[in-house]
């Protein structure tokens, strides 16, 4: 995906269920000049996502989505994604399936990071999963969303070594380190 002409920003959507450490890493990283993109919109699928306080914070719009009734949301999403005229949605903790017609409306311009060395560990309580098979390595990917789930094409991926004294927390807490450096780092890849 090109940018387009000049030092324009890419708007960009974050969607979120959670603490949105990742939104607000982006964010920050969103407000350097050498990375091409804007964060525009927040959308949540729930209202008690923590993450949604940086809306307020960094002054960017939030949407809460009830997921329920898919179709009626496809068409809302796709209503306050063309208003304010995004981009590039990154799904960033975001624990909702998107819909094939809305990923087909949106086709190559989302883009998702996950917890594992994919195509290890799809799905979700990955790290619990990790630990249990006992693997030697763990990390995070960012990449593109189509409907088959943690299956599109890589963008970037990084590995994090296990230690034998980590946990599913502790190993959490280490790929989420890595995800702060690969998020917006994969952007800058799929714009520049
Ligand atoms: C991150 O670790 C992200 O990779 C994961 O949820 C966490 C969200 O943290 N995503 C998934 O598991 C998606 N399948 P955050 O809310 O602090 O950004």
């Amino acid at each position: 995906m090109k940018r387009s002409i000049g030092p324009k920003k890419i708007k960009t959507a974050v969607f979120i269920s959670g603490k949105g450490s990742n939104l607000k890493n982006l964010i920050k990283f969103s407000k350097f000049k050498k990375y091409p993109f804007s964060v525009n919109l927040i959308l949540s699928n729930t209202k008690k996502a923590k993450g949604l306080k940086y809306s307020n914070q960094y002054r960017i719009e939030k949407k809460i989505i009830n997921y329920d009734k898919k179709i009626k949301t496809d068409k809302k999403i796709l209503y306050f994604l063309n208003q304010k005229k995004i981009k590039l949605i990154c799904l960033a903790g975001f624990m909702k399936i998107l819909s094939k017609n809305f990923i087909k409306k949106f086709k190559g311009k989302i883009i998702n990071i996950h917890p594992s060395l994919l195509p290890k560990y799809k799905g979700l309580n990955t790290h619990f999963r990790t630990i249990k098979n006992r693997e030697k390595f763990s990390g995070c990917t960012v990449h593109y969303v189509t409907s088959k789930l943690d299956s599109g094409k890589i963008i970037l991926q990084k590995k994090v070594k296990i230690s034998k004294k980590d946990d599913h927390i502790s190993l959490a807490k280490k790929i989420l380190k890595k995800e702060h450096l690969i998020y917006p780092a994969a952007i800058k890849k799929i714009l520049n």
